[in-house]
């Protein structure tokens, strides 16, 4: 049995040099220190899109867009065996996938993994944050049930308030001036085909940027010498506690698709008013509350145009802090930059616990 093995190790290694590749693996190191903890979200954010493109695949069987939409995923849900777990699970998972993914963006801010040479990291990390964040709007609309449907309305609200460009994009991204089977039909396009085709490379780039670079030490752990600084091989030991992490993920994920089914609701019915309190997905609770207080404050569009516009600065300013927190011997710009960071958290989260407090 060992000789046939290895026969068949021989075998493939001569021709896909596995030996190489495992030597390869066994050479990386990974930092260790009191916190490399977070170094293991980016990878949690990874184990969410993989489990996003198998259920999003099963679903794909049965789903059909248009007008049928709502009767296909009636049917998933009610009708196929299992259905409804796939259903749920992916609706769940995209939600952890964007929750582990804000808790990767902040830890790589706090440790400022952004710094020269892992500006890039950062770019086309922000870049897949907002495409995932694309992946649930589209997808949130595509049951057409009564609550995605006003929920896309509203929430398509905040794009149409940028100055400028914001009802043209409006009209284009809904297909005409209401929401209806052509929204669909677009949402299903991104959903399924652009994101995917934007994605997948990008998330190509970013990992290869890991593995050309590294991974970063925070400041205070720069700051010793080289010779106190531990490491862990990547592979095994690495690999061992990513795999756990994805285990205890897998469990999550399982035991709220399966205790908290996803809901399916009515069908869409354009003719009847908005159930009351109905909002957006809570990821974009702050940009949707940010827009109302400043509707309210400075009254209607105008104040709603300056509420977006400061939003998308912050969002420019956050885009660019690998260019202006550089690495300086006062440590002036990097408290300055950090004081950013925990401004923005506290905005994000305060505006979105506002957000529901005033449904
Ligand atoms: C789908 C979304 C994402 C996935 C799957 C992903 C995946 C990963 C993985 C596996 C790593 C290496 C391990 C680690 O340091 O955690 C990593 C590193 C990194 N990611 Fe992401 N990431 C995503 C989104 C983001 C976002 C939104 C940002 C920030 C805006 C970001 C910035 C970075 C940076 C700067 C590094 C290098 C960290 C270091 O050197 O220690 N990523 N990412």
């Amino acid at each position: 049995m060992k000789a046939a093995i290895n026969s068949i190790y021989t075998w493939m290694d001569e021709r896909l040099g596995l030996t190489e590749l495992l030597a390869f693996a066994k050479h990386k190191t990974v930092p260790q220190h009191d916190q490399s903890f977070w170094y293991y979200w980016g990878g949690i954010s990874l184990f969410f899109f993989l489990v996003q493109a198998v259920t999003g695949v099963l679903l794909l069987i049965y789903y059909r867009p248009g007008p049928e939409a709502f009767e296909s995923v009636r049917q998933i849900t009610f009708e196929l065996h299992f259905g409804w777990l796939i259903r749920s699970a992916h609706s769940w998972a995209s939600n952890l996938m964007i929750v582990a993914i804000f808790v990767h963006m902040f830890s790589v801010f706090f440790m400022k993994a952004y710094r020269n040479p892992r500006e890039f990291g950062w770019w086309s990390g922000i870049v897949l944050l907002l495409a995932t964040m694309l992946f649930g709007f589209s997808g949130y609309l595509l049951p057409m049930n009564e609550l995605a449907f006003f929920a896309t309305k509203v929430g398509l609200e905040i794009p149409a308030s940028m100055p400028v460009i914001g009802p043209r994009l409006a009209d284009l991204v809904r297909g005409g001036l209401e929401v209806n089977e052509y929204t669909v039909q677009r949402f299903f396009a991104l959903h399924i085909v652009v994101l995917p085709a934007l994605f997948i490379p990008l998330l190509g780039f970013h990992l290869w940027l890991v593995q050309r670079h590294g991974n970063a030490v925070p400041p205070s752990e720069e700051a010793k010498p080289a010779a106190q600084r531990q490491t862990i091989p990547f592979f095994p030991n690495f690999m061992m506690k990513d795999l756990a992490l994805w285990l205890i993920a897998l469990n999550v994920l399982a035991v709220m698709a399966s205790l908290f089914p996803w809901e399916l609701g009515p069908m869409a019915d354009p003719l009847k008013p908005a159930p009351p309190g109905i909002h957006p997905e809570w990821y974009y609770m702050s940009s949707f509350q940010v827009l109302k207080l400043f509707g309210n404050w400075f009254h209607g569009a105008a104040g709603e145009a300056l509420g977006i516009t400061i939003f998308t600065l912050g969002l420019v300013l956050w885009f660019l802090v690998p260019l202006y927190d550089i690495r300086t011997k006062a440590g002036q710009r990097a408290r300055w930059a950090t004081y950013f960071g925990l401004f923005a958290l506290a905005v994000l989260t305060i505006t979105t616990i506002w957000g529901y407090a005033a449904l």
